[in-house]
């Protein structure tokens, strides 16, 4: 499994850092057998398996439960748990015990932390106590409220100049990588020039240290609404539904089971039953 210090050093030598989505334990496995450096189990499981139309309703439960899941499917791969919207702002002791589950109870190496201000001090307490974080700038869903809504970040100079004073605070504070989402690529790339630790890039442009997607996004997997910064190499749900339809179709016409699917009884046995 690579560690935090594999990333330090892929970074360094311009080695680009893959991360994908995964929220069960088949897209785990998957997500780890083509060799990806990284998972994150991220609160986007809210809408993109829960149903939900934020990230806002994912409680830490959920977020154990799939990160349990993950790690079943995937043994060998360095999963990030994202914490999950108020479970790291009320306390500290607060803060310690949801990431202590994903890590302890989930099997994460690490857990995610949107945004900066209050949480960069969080961020230096967890890693202090030997919670490895990964935080999150630019485009932060958990505070789509606030923001008004998914859209670019970081567009104009001042604040493309407040994300690089946010993510080398964090950096300072010890996260070992930080997310950053859908923010110009300029700010992208910028972000990458200013701090040591891996800038791993969502809609951040080609010049970020790594990159992101969403499991379900990448395969064409159900998703409804699927950002520019998307790219899906596949388109899956066309599939799945046509052999859903198919077997709908076989049922109702006795096509299936067939022969070939059903069990039977001996010669003997049936002699036995109907004499
Ligand atoms: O929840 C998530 O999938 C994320 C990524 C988009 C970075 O936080
Ligand atoms: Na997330």
């Amino acid at each position: 499994m690579k560690t935090t210090a594999n990333f330090m050093k892929m970074k360094k030598e311009q080695e680009k850092i893959t991360m994908l989505t995964a929220y069960d334990a088949p897209a785990a496995k998957l997500v780890e057998d083509v060799g990806t450096d990284m998972i994150l189990v991220g609160d986007s499981l809210g809408m993109v398996v829960l149903g939900y139309d934020s990230t806002i309703p994912v409680t830490l439960d959920d977020m154990l439960l799939h990160t349990k899941a993950a790690r079943r499917g995937a043994k060998n791969t360095f999963i990030v748990a994202d914490m999950p919207f108020l479970t790291y702002h009320s306390s500290i002791e607060e803060t310690f015990k949801s990431a202590g589950k994903l890590m302890q109870e989930g099997g994460a190496n690490a857990v995610k932390l949107e945004g900066a201000g209050d949480v960069i001090n969080t961020i230096a307490k967890l890693t202090a106590a030997g919670v490895p974080v990964m935080g999150h700038l630019g485009l932060t869903p958990q505070s789509v409220g606030v923001l008004g809504g998914y859209r670019v970040q970081g567009k104009d100079a001042d604040a493309a100049k407040a994300l690089v004073a946010d993510a080398k605070a964090i950096e300072k504070a010890g996260a070992f990588a930080i997310v950053v989402e859908c923010v110009p690529e300029q700010v992208g790339a910028m972000l990458s020039e200013a701090c040591e630790i891996p800038i791993i890039g969502i809609g951040a442009g080609v010049n970020t240290d790594g990159q992101v997607l969403v499991y379900h996004d990448v395969i064409g997997y159900g998703s409804v609404h699927v950002p520019k910064f998307v790219k899906s190499y596949a388109q899956i749900s066309p599939m799945i539904e046509k052999a859903l339809k198919t077997y709908v179709d076989e049922v109702k016409a006795k096509n299936f089971p067939s022969q070939e699917h059903s069990f039977s009884m001996s010669e003997d046995a049936l002699q036995a039953l109907y004499g």
